[in-house]
């Protein structure tokens, strides 16, 4: 067994308004009290005051789902580090499939928002995952190497220890159709093999590797019970608070 914490994160991507988000979280602080998760929200920048504001207290920690790596300037419609920081926000999402894809977000671009989360005391989740094409012309371990190896670079020992990194094949998120247990335990060691080639065994023991996909209350226990795996980024699932209750306290 590893010393690393289980994290149960909730990407609520485009969803919720300021105020069911704060009611979402007055709920979900009672339900989650006390387990032994560590239980995360990602939520859209504007439910973020809110957010933090009703989490103070409880053992909720907050993520925004996106930054900008610049720390202030003309970048119209762009959120800082620095402005994420004073409100509170402990993780940032980076690298989302969906950025990826509708928003043109490049390996590139991806280190350079790790590097500012870390450097102004936040704490990046970094997503990875292939495409169906990608499994089945069989270069799933080649793209997720290719794409942590960018997003780490420049990155010190001590930073690669404290961040998360999710991995999210694509055609099991929002599809209802989850990798096995056994699929996304390969990936997820390919990943902490890859974190001990570049920054050695003691740092790749640290790093947290999630598994994001159609992750639900049934199927959360055996995902998070497998060795690489140290929880869960979820999305339709974090919108409910049973749901999301019951993944927090899968091992109950
Ligand atoms: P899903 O989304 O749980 O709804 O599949 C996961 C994600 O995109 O992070």
């Amino acid at each position: 067994m590893s010393n690393r914490v289980i994290m149960a994160a909730g990407n609520w991507k485009m969803n919720k308004t300021p105020k069911e988000a704060v009611e979402f979280v007055n709920e979900l602080k009672k339900l989650a009290a006390g387990a032994k998760s560590e239980v995360v929200v990602g939520v859209p920048f504007v439910c973020i005051p809110g957010v933090a504001e009703a989490a103070k207290g409880s053992n909720i920690k907050v993520a925004a789902q996106n930054v900008h790596w610049e720390a202030s300037g003309a970048y119209t419609g762009e959120v800082s580090c620095g402005m994420l920081k004073e409100l509170g926000v402990d993780y940032v999402i980076i690298g989302h499939s969906e950025r990826r894809e509708y928003f043109g977000e490049t390996d590139e671009m991806i280190n350079k928002k790790a590097k500012a989360i870390l450097a102004s005391g936040m704490i990046p989740i970094i997503c990875c995952g292939e495409s169906l094409t990608q499994r089945e012309q069989g270069v799933t371990a080649e793209h997720v190497r290719y794409q942590v190896k960018i997003a780490l670079l420049g990155l010190s020992a001590e930073d690669v220890s404290r961040l998360v990194i999710a991995y999210e094949p694509i055609w099991a998120i929002g599809t209802g159709k989850t990798a096995t247990d056994e699929q996304a335990e390969e990936v997820c060691a390919i990943i902490r093999q890859l974190v001990a080639e570049l920054y050695g065994n003691d740092v790749a023991e640290k790093t947290r590797i999630l598994y994001g996909g159609s992750v639900n209350a049934q199927n959360a226990k055996s995902l998070f019970s497998m060795p690489n795996i140290d929880g869960g980024l979820v999305g339709g699932a974090s919108l409910k608070l049973n749901a999301f209750e019951k993944i927090i306290k899968h091992y109950e």
